[in-house]
């Protein structure tokens, strides 16, 4: 059995349905109640509260962990203690390239690589599903405004997390292994408006924030240190994370996703 945490997210409700049309078993873990895929049952539990963990890890084989909570050593024991023999770890692309900043999603590689278990973490870049942040402006005035408008970086399609983590999870192989994951090209947030415009069938324009604008926006929702982090990713990324990574392409066996198929495939939001 395979226990997914963040379950009814971007990535793990992709996740629950490629390991369930895999004809796994799966158990699909969120703090709020939710509707998963016939066949997969689904339980409320806290990461913050590796407690609320353990009657959900109790007989697992393998564990999909999302970075929520302070105390990942406390997760990665109770999976230890519940029979799991294999995790998967989503933490970011930012862990790699900005230590200093990303400590949190550190913190949990560094616990599950001292767990015993054997452990594969996944680093991916931005997500396409970001642009879901302009789904109302979209809506309602066919706008979308973002910073460093002319700024490429390699988004990544969310599915596609899913995918691989679908296959880590079920395939040996994979033990000790850290895998960058990038879409299949840089796109910057002019040409992501222009693409959704497309898939609309109506033109979306784009509207250039100033850094202290976009600044604003998001320490509405995140801790200083990360917003000052992200503005420094997506103004001034480093060579590392413009880099398009081959990782998706070698597990899949295909190139990733472009933006314009994500756009397409969610293009009911920004109707
Ligand atoms: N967006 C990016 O560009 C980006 C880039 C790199 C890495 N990441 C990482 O990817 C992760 C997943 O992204 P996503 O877009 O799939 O997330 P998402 O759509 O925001 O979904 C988060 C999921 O996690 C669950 N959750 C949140 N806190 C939890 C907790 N304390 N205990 C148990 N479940 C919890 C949520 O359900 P409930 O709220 O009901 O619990 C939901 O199922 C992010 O959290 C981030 O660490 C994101």
């Amino acid at each position: 059995m395979i226990v997914v945490t963040g379950a009814t997210g971007n990535v793990g409700r992709s996740l629950v349905q490629a390991l369930a049309a895999a004809g796994e078993r799966v158990t699909a873990v969120s703090r709020g109640a939710s509707q998963v895929p016939q066949g997969v049952s689904h339980r409320q539990a806290d990461l913050g509260e590796p407690e609320s963990l353990k009657p959900v890890l109790d007989g697992a084989d393998a564990l999909f962990l999302l970075v929520a909570g302070e105390d990942p050593r406390g997760i990665v024991e109770a999976a230890g203690a519940g029979g799991v023999g294999r995790v998967v770890l989503l933490s970011s692309q930012g862990a790699g390239t900005r230590p200093e900043v990303y400590r949190h999603p550190l913190a949990f590689e560094d616990a599950v690589q001292r767990s015993g278990l054997d452990w594969t973490i996944l680093r991916p870049g931005g997500f396409d599903s970001n642009a879901f942040a302009w789904a109302e402006t979209v809506r309602s005035r066919r706008t979308a405004a973002a910073p460093f408008g002319d700024v490429g970086l390699p988004f990544i399609d969310p599915a596609d997390i899913a995918e691989v983590a679908a296959v880590v999870l079920r395939d040996g192989g994979h033990a000790g292994r850290t895998y960058e994951l990038t879409g299949p090209a840089s796109i910057t947030p002019r040409r992501r408006a222009q693409a959704i415009g497309e898939a609309l069938g109506a033109p979306v324009r784009f509207v250039e924030q100033s850094r202290e604008e976009a600044r604003a926006q998001m320490l509405q929702f995140m801790p200083e240190p990360m917003v000052e982090g992200t503005l420094a990713i997506l103004g001034e990324p480093t060579p590392a994370e413009q880099r398009v990574s081959p990782h998706v392409e070698q597990i899949l066996g295909r190139p990733p996703r472009t933006f314009a198929e994500w756009a397409a495939r969610n293009i009911a939001a920004f109707r």
